[in-house]
């Protein structure tokens, strides 16, 4: 399992009106580290694009001179489907997770239907990774 890391220090610029880290800005900082994770899985940039964003909950505020180490992984492929997880860590908490949320992608031709990645990838040995390979299969199916 890869796990991709990407570190932001929080400025004035990153917060809202109670002077905590802005949402939406969370939200973009984590869609860009997942989709960081499945480009490099698929090995192109080009042909990917978001579908759903799921789980997206913010338990504990961030403040302005925080570092946030944002942690992402391959949690499931199907056939045009790339799921990836994102949990945020902040040093103020212990480095505990603060903010897990499930992003997929799918990957698309030239007309922007989706056509299949071909990544190998099967469902993990880890307790722990299967647990979500499983949550992700079951989603798709009741879709
Ligand atoms: C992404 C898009 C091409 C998918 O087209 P679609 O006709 O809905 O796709 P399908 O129903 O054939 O599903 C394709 C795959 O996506 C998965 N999928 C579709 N909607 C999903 C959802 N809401 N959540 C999770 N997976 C989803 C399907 O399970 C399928 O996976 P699989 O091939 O691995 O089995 C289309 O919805 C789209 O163009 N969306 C806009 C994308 C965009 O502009 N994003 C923002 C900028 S990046």
């Amino acid at each position: 399992m890869e796990f991709t890391w990407v570190s932001r220090l929080i400025r004035v610029a990153d917060l809202n009106h109670h002077g905590t880290l802005f949402a939406g800005e969370t939200a973009k900082w984590m869609v860009e580290a997942c989709f960081i994770a499945a480009a490099k899985k698929n090995k192109r940039t080009d042909n990917v694009v978001c579908v759903n964003i799921q789980g997206l909950q913010f338990k504990r505020p961030i403040e302005n001179g925080d570092v946030v180490d944002i942690e992402s992984f391959v949690a499931h492929v199907g056939t045009t489907s790339i799921t990836v997880v994102g949990r945020i860590h902040c040093s103020r908490y212990e480095d505990q997770a603060i903010l897990e949320t499930a992003v997929t992608f799918v990957t698309v031709d030239d007309k922007g239907k989706p056509t299949p990645h071909h990544i190998a990838m099967e469902r993990p040995e880890d307790p722990g990774l299967q647990a979500y390979w499983d949550r992700f299969e079951s989603y798709k199916k009741s879709r």
